[in-house]
């Protein structure tokens, strides 16, 4: 179940990107303030900020639950719902914000504004949302944190860089490709299907389903498959694909055997082996 025609009306009305994160923003701010305004209502000049504490939380009870749905969705939908620890440290901390604003909900009508027992709950879903924002951060980065000081940001400058490179490939080049587009859901941190474009090694390891490199042979490797769409879902997933000469630069790559780091390539003046 991917909600395909959900993403797809979606498309039809111009938008591509996931939903999640436009909710995700309401949810933590609800929180956020309703925490802040508790924090302020200690203060006895000041307690009638409890109520606003109140409000947001009450609000934020609402809201999580779209939020939570919408993140299912997106999951589905552009991670094939693959089942890795940031995942799952994402479903449990978001379960457990759903029940704490319930819980919420269901103590301010036996408890005073500014009871512990409220500003527990407050305190808790506070804690809650900073963790689902750190995992959220290390889906998207996990990459580049994984792969270590010698990743470049992908930025245009590698792309110029490359593309002047019409013989011979290096794999500093398919790192390039990698570290911009495929490490957010393959690296060492979460990779999806088994998979880590992170490193060379993790790379060249393949996926659950084994190689998916076969070094002279790019029409045979699945990694090829996917990023022409030939093989369904195309790579990435959710994403635009490649362009041409990166697909070109990945093809040809291989087709010379997919040097690694240490295989510099004649010419570039580096001494092999
Ligand atoms: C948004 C997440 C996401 C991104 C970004 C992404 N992938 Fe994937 N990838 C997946 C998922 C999910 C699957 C499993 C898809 C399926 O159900 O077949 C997958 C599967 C694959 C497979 C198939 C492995 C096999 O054994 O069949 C390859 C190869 C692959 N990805 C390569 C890439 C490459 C190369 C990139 C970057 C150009 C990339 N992926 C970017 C999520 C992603």
């Amino acid at each position: 179940m991917r909600f395909d025609f959900f993403y797809d009306f979606l498309i039809s009305l111009g938008y591509e990107h996931p939903v999640h994160p436009i909710l995700v923003h309401i949810t933590i701010g609800l929180v956020v303030a309703s925490f802040v305004f508790a924090l302020i209502a200690i203060a006895p000049r000041y307690s009638k900020f409890a109520v606003t504490a109140r409000h947001c939380a009450t609000m934020a009870a609402v809201t999580v639950p779209l939020t939570f749905l919408a993140g299912i969705m997106d999951w589905q939908h552009f991670y094939g719902g693959a089942w890795t620890g940031i995942f799952q440290a994402k479903l449990t901390l978001g379960s457990l914000l759903i029940a704490l604003l319930g819980l919420g909900v269901f103590l301010a009508r036996r408890l005073t504004y500014r009871s512990p027992g409220i500003y527990a709950v407050y305190l808790a879903a506070f804690m809650t949302v900073v963790g689902l924002g750190y995992y959220g951060g290390e889906l998207i980065h996990s990459g580049s944190a994984a792969g270590g000081a010698e990743s470049e940001e992908g930025s245009g400058d590698g792309e110029q860089a490359a593309a002047g490179a019409d013989g011979e490939v290096a794999y500093a080049q398919i790192d390039q490709i990698m570290q911009s587009r495929c490490v957010s859901c393959h690296s060492s941190g979460n990779p999806i299907w088994e998979l880590d474009t992170s490193s060379y090694a993790g790379l060249m390891d393949g996926s659950k389903n084994g190689p998916v490199v076969e070094p002279g042979n790019p029409a045979d490797s699945e990694l090829v498959k996917r990023i022409k769409g030939i093989t369904q879902p195309q790579m990435p997933m959710g994403g635009s694909p490649l362009s041409e000469q990166q697909v070109q630069r990945i093809e040809r790559w291989i087709e010379q055997g997919a040097p690694g780091p240490e295989d510099a390539p004649s010419g570039s003046g580096a001494e092999q082996g």
